[in-house]
């Protein structure tokens, strides 16, 4: 059997966060997968999770089937997160993936059996994940122009001319906030074009919410997917509870529909369960539970939301940081973007080789097209990295 398949190739950033566990350094920095790190360099767990998870171990009376739409209480908390009451109810259908991935993984199959073999336009650069997702569907993928090389902005105008030439029968991968992996996002004023050129094309708008919450704040970060479906009959968003909760490991997301009404929301919502139950037969609910316990107790949600305030202040302090180191070695400006960007990531436009020599001689690790994860920074050690970067594009 096994002598018909090719080794397959693994995720980079999956593959150079092994190499970073193997490294003996004690002096390494990991600047590679996107978790988010503390002011002692550990990913903690929220105190709101703690305590949800407490009541949660001390109320717990069974570990019966949850069913294959898994917990509603938390697709319902998420939805009110995300939508504010904004959206006509009755319009929008949802299920719970293992994760943000798992969430996209079953809107992608959904959408693979609307438009067989249909294209999906993916931004250039993305998410190492989404190009492999689609294909695994039978989505076709392409690229869509994003990010400028030169100013690491995004390249509006070229965007939005490949937005404006595609057609209803095109699905078009948006990140919702927080661009991964360039730190480069869409302005309001951007997002407000961008619905309107979706609703004059008919492309479907396939939105990913991996980091609600790290870039502006959680409401500014919904601007985007709220103007989107508040403009388009038709949208789907993959919800991820793994940053902005701090739930990697638990695979908490929600897989979300907007149909143009109830009975066509009827419909989708058949198959998003058709596909669950084909593939997982239900999703998992130790991750859901705790956030459903957090969203529904006001006391909870107010820590929860501090908490991640401070998270999010502070990647913006390193970025700060570390625009200011790097200006008072070399007078140099050309490293500010990294303060205008925001979330978890900035791609820092460094050549491959020059990635390779931060890894082998100074032990900083970025993912190989330069992109950093700015929340790895160790807060003490920023003067060391300005240093590293400015000698290794010396
Ligand atoms: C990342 O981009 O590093 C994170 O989203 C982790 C992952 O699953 O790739």
């Amino acid at each position: 059997m096994f002598e018909t398949l090719e080794k397959a190739t693994l995720d980079k950033i999956f593959v150079l966060m092994a190499e970073y566990a193997a490294d003996p350094r004690t002096n390494k920095i990991d600047l590679g997968v996107g978790v988010y790190k503390d002011d002692k360099n550990v990913t903690p767990i929220m105190s709101a999770v703690k305590k949800a998870e407490q009541r949660i171990h001390d109320g717990a009376k069974t570990k019966t089937y949850m069913g294959v739409v898994g917990n509603k209480g938390f697709s319902a908390g998420v939805v009110k997160l995300v939508f504010d009451g904004k959206v006509d109810e009755s319009r929008i259908r949802t299920v719970n993936g293992p994760g943000g991935t798992g969430a996209l993984s079953i809107l992608m199959n959904v959408l693979s059996r609307a438009r067989k073999g249909g294209k999906i336009w993916i931004s250039d650069p993305s998410w190492p994940n989404h190009w492999p997702m689609a294909e695994l569907v039978g989505l076709k993928p392409h690229y869509y122009p994003y990010f400028d090389a030169r100013t690491r902005h995004v390249d509006f105008p070229a965007m939005l001319k490949a937005l404006d030439g595609l057609g209803p029968d095109d699905i078009v991968l948006l990140h919702a906030c927080c661009h991964n992996p360039t730190g480069a996002n869409l302005t309001n004023a951007q997002w407000d074009q961008v619905a309107a050129s979706l609703k004059k094309t008919g492309a479907f708008p396939l939105l990913d919410l991996a980091y609600l919450g790290f870039g502006d704040g959680l409401e500014a970060d919904a601007y985007g997917v709220r103007r989107v479906v508040a403009t388009v009959p038709e949208a789907m968003i993959a919800f991820s509870g793994s940053k902005n909760f701090g739930l990697y490991r638990e695979r908490a997301g929600v897989a979300i529909a907007i149909a143009k009404d109830a009975a066509s929301a009827d419909i989708v919502s058949s198959q998003m369960q058709n596909v669950i139950r084909a593939t997982i037969s239900q999703p998992p609910d130790h991750g859901a539970e705790i956030i459903r316990v957090i969203l529904d107790d006001p006391e909870l949600t107010a820590e929860w939301k501090a908490e991640l305030e401070q998270m999010r202040t502070r990647m913006i302090r390193l970025r700060q940081k570390l625009v200011e180191a790097i200006r008072a070695r070399s007078n140099s400006t050309d490293y500010d973007f990294i303060a205008d960007h925001r979330g978890m990531f900035s791609l820092l436009g460094l050549p491959q080789g020059v990635v390779e020599k931060l890894k082998l001689e100074d032990g900083i690790y970025m993912i190989n097209d330069s992109r950093i994860n700015v929340a790895g920074i160790p807060e003490d050690r920023v003067g060391e990295l300005a240093d590293a970067l400015l000698a290794a594009t010396r």
